[in-house]
C-alpha cells in the first residue's frame, strides 16, 4: 500500500502530477480503486446512480455518512473526500454542525460544497474552524431543478468571468482545491491558471491537475445516459448481464452446481 495522500500531497502534484479521483460508494468498489486513485469522493451521485432517483437533491446526511464509513474501510490510502448534500450547509452553522458530523463519524478528509461567490463566508468560516474544504463550480448538480436542467457553462465571456472569480473567491476564503464541472475547456484552463490550488475538471478538459469521474459511469454501469464527458473504460452492464444470465441459465439446468463446486 502507498503512504496516505494528505492535502499537501495534492497540493504538490499541480503542475507534477495528474490527480486521479473516482466516486465510490462502498468498501468493496472503494477497496478495488485504493491503488491507483488519489481521492476518493463519496459522490451525492449516489442518489442517482446508486438509490435510482432523479438527481441528487434528496440524499441526506445519514446517508452520505453511512456509505462513507463503508468506503473508508476499503479506501486505505487514498484521500477521502464527502459530499455535502443539498440542503446540509444552507448557513454557517448548519455547514459547520454538519462538517463536524462527518469529521467526528467518517475518516473524510474533506468535505465538498457546491457554489461560488456567494459561498465566501461559508468557506472561511468552516476554514477557521479547522475544516477543509473542496469547491465545486461551473455546473452545479444540487442546483440544477432550479436552473430547468444540466447545461454547459461559460460560454459567454461574462459567464467565463464569473467562474474565474468565483474560483478566485474560493481560493481566497481558503478552499484547499475545487472541482470545476461541465465547463468550456478554455474555461478550465484560465482557472487552473487563476489560482495555486489543485482544480479537479469533470467534463472540463484537459488543462486543469486532475480528473475526476463517476464510477459507474466510467465502468459503463450506468445505462440511464452518458454525458459527452464521460468514457466507459468498460461494458459493466453488459458483463454482469452475461454473467447473470449464464448463472441463471446453469441453474435452470442443474449444471451448476457441478462436482468442483460441492462438499
Ligand atoms: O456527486 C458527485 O459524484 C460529484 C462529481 C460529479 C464531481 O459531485
Amino acid at each position: 500500500m502507498g503512504k496516505k495522500v494528505t492535502i499537501k500531497t495534492l497540493q504538490s502534484m499541480r503542475g507534477q502530477d495528474k490527480i486521479v479521483m473516482i466516486t465510490a460508494y462502498d468498501a468493496l468498489f472503494a477497496s478495488l480503486f485504493d491503488e491507483y486513485v488519489d481521492v476518493i469522493l463519496v459522490g451525492d451521485s449516489l442518489n442517482m446512480s446508486f438509490a435510482g432517483q432523479p438527481d441528487t437533491l434528496s440524499a441526506t446526511m445519514d446517508q452520505m455518512i453511512y456509505h462513507t464509513k463503508a468506503v473508508g474501510v476499503g479506501a486505505k490510502k487514498s484521500f477521502l473526500l464527502f459530499d455535502m448534500p443539498f440542503g446540509s450547509y444552507t448557513n454557517n452553522d448548519m455547514a459547520l454542525s454538519n462538517a463536524v458530523r462527518v469529521y467526528q463519524e467518517t475518516k473524510a478528509d474533506a468535505i465538498k460544497v457546491e457554489g461560488g461567490k456567494e459561498k465566501v463566508d461559508m468557506i472561511r468560516f468552516l476554514s477557521d474552524n479547522s475544516i477543509a474544504v473542496f469547491g465545486h463550480i461551473g455546473l452545479k448538480p444540487q442546483s440544477a431543478r432550479g436552473e430547468g436542467g444540466y447545461n454547459v457553462k461559460g460560454k459567454t465571456k461574462d459567464e467565463k468571468q464569473s467562474i474565474i472569480e468565483d474560483a478566485l473567491a474560493l481560493e481566497s476564503a481558503g478552499a484547499v482545491a475545487l472541482i470545476i464541472e461541465g465547463v468550456k475547456s478554455d474555461v478550465a484552463a484560465a482557472v487552473t491558471s487563476a489560482v495555486n490550488i489543485p482544480i479537479i475538471g469533470i467534463g472540463a478538459g484537459n488543462d486543469v491537475d486532475g480528473q475526476v469521474l463517476v464510477w459507474s459511469d466510467m465502468l459503463g454501469f450506468f445505462e440511464e445516459f452518458t454525458p459527452k464527458f464521460v468514457k466507459r473504460f468498460i461494458d459493466g452492464s453488459g458483463l454482469v448481464r452475461n454473467a447473470i444470465k449464464e448463472y441463471s441459465s446453469e441453474v435452470k439446468s442443474g449444471e451448476f452446481p457441478n462436482e468442483q463446486f460441492r462438499y
